[in-house]
């Protein structure tokens, strides 16, 4: 491994969350390296099943040192609620730190991510989390944000709010919120630093020496390539970039430090919120996949979208990222179905496209369908390659081309033995 970036392939949702935790067992460090609580990542093992928002999936091995990277951002008020639940699960939480590079969501920044989605369009709605992450990845680039560091000095902290209250007020004025003061929000940050202070640190030396003692780190993403702010299906997409180029970034490692890009795939497609989403089935086989494979959000409840596997899109992510292999995530779902199908290609009017299409010819495009048998088997006590049926082998090796890198895990289920390792 030495230094592993854990991407999502697809439109999110694909299995990051319990990749992280198996792979954290033998993990020195692990970086959350951008997004904020839109973050819902599933883990399921000894301690209990978690919808982890902040804290890294690593946190469950205490020796793992787990890092909220400068590319993130944070709402404190989450990540106290969650390490009281991980508390209470008896998870040792001492080696939780968060970058002072990192970004502070503030109450008002959720109020104007619902204010901001309510003002869109008919169909132009972003289906966002509501989470803050839009205004406040806004302020970052427009050089007002508030960063975890400046709750650890009152003066800084309040010279920053006095220049930034003022304009946000003007934009809560008009959509109709309540105004801010600063003294509120001094008061709210001096309850955060009480509570969290300590864990504040700069992450740039622990992650240097981790990388260049040649521990083993792992990367954590966030979401997935669909929803990038550049190559995702702009404006349906988040405000960060979860791409292995984003890993780099968020958690200030060197592009040539990252030895292996491995991305989470699932062995069918989902999406959640707005947007293009070419292999979306509407019909009783998407009820079905939703069904089996429990396609509710980790964070907000909502159904997920859900659709064939999409081939393109992964090839397009496998360009993007330069992955070293993938991991297929939730092939077990698959098991009830007749037939398959893979989607190969994209079809515009007499044209055939194998990359995805900037948004606008997205939202035209025709899937190019191949179908494969299913299996109908239960493949969720298999454990080793030769355990899975031919035909879900067939299948899963026909993702591993389409992708064009080597399969290195096949998941089969939630818990964290329902592995296979190649
Ligand atoms: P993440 O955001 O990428 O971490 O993924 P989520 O946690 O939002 O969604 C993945 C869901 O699928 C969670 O409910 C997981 O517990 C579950 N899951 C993960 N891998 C498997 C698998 O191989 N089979 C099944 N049936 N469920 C899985
Ligand atoms: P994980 O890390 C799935 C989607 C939202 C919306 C768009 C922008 O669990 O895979 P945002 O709140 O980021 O401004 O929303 O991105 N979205 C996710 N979809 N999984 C997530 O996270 C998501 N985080 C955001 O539905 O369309
Ligand atoms: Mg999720």
């Amino acid at each position: 491994m030495p230094v592993t970036a854990v991407v999502g392939a697809q439109w999110g949702d694909e299995g990051k969350g319990r990749i992280v935790d198996y792979l954290g067992q033998r993990a020195d460090l692990v970086i959350r390296y951008q997004g904020g609580d839109n973050a819902g990542h599933t883990v399921v093992n000894e301690y209990g099943k978690f919808a982890l928002h902040l804290v890294p999936c690593g946190i469950f091995n205490p020796t793992t040192r787990c890092l909220i990277g400068a590319g993130a951002v944070v709402n404190f008020d989450t990540l106290l609620t969650e390490l009281e639940t991980l508390q209470k699960a008896c998870v040792d939480v001492h080696n939780l730190w968060i970058d002072r590079r990192a970004h502070v969501i503030l109450p008002f920044h959720r109020l104007l991510d619902g204010a901001e989605e309510a003002a869109r369009k008919d169909g132009w709605e972003v289906g966002t989390t509501k989470r803050g992450i839009g205004p406040v990845y806004a302020d970052k680039a427009s050089r007002q944000g508030i960063r975890v560091g400046d709750i650890l000095d009152p003066v800084r902290l309040r010279t920053r709010l006095e220049m930034l209250v003022p304009l946000k007020n003007r934009t809560l004025v008009y959509y109709g919120i309540p105004e801010v003061t600063v003294d509120a929000l001094m008061a709210l940050c001096a309850d955060w630093r009480e509570a969290l202070g300590e864990r504040i640190v700069d992450g740039l030396p622990m992650v240097r020496e981790a990388v260049r003692s040649g521990q083993r780190v792992l990367l954590e993403g966030q979401l997935g390539v669909m929803r990038d702010l550049d190559w995702g299906i702009y404006p349906y997409t988040t405000s960060s970039s979860p791409t292995a180029g984003g890993a780099c970034i968020g958690a200030g490692i060197p592009p040539r430090a990252i030895d292996e890009v491995l991305g989470i795939v699932k062995a069918y497609s989902t999406s959640v919120g707005g947007g293009p989403f070419p292999t979306e089935l509407t019909d009783a086989d998407g009820e079905k996949l939703r069904r089996i494979g429990e396609e509710y959000g980790a964070t907000t409840g909502r159904p997920r979208r859900c659709g064939w596997f999409d081939g393109v899109a992964i090839g397009y992510a496998c360009w993007l990222n330069g992955f070293t292999g993938v991991a297929v995530t939730k092939l077990d779902v698959l098991d009830h179905f007749d037939t398959l199908k893979l989607c190969v290609a994209y079809r515009v009017g007499d044209e055939i496209l194998d990359y995805v299409p900037d948004t606008a010819i997205q939202e035209q495009v025709e899937p190019i369908y191949e179908t494969w048998p299913g299996w109908k088997t239960d493949t969720s006590q298999a454990r080793t390659w030769d355990d899975l049926p031919e035909l879900a082998r067939a299948y899963v090796n026909r993702i591993g081309e389409l992708a064009g890198v080597p399969i290195r895990f096949v998941s089969v289920g939630p818990e964290r033995d329902q592995i296979i390792v190649l």
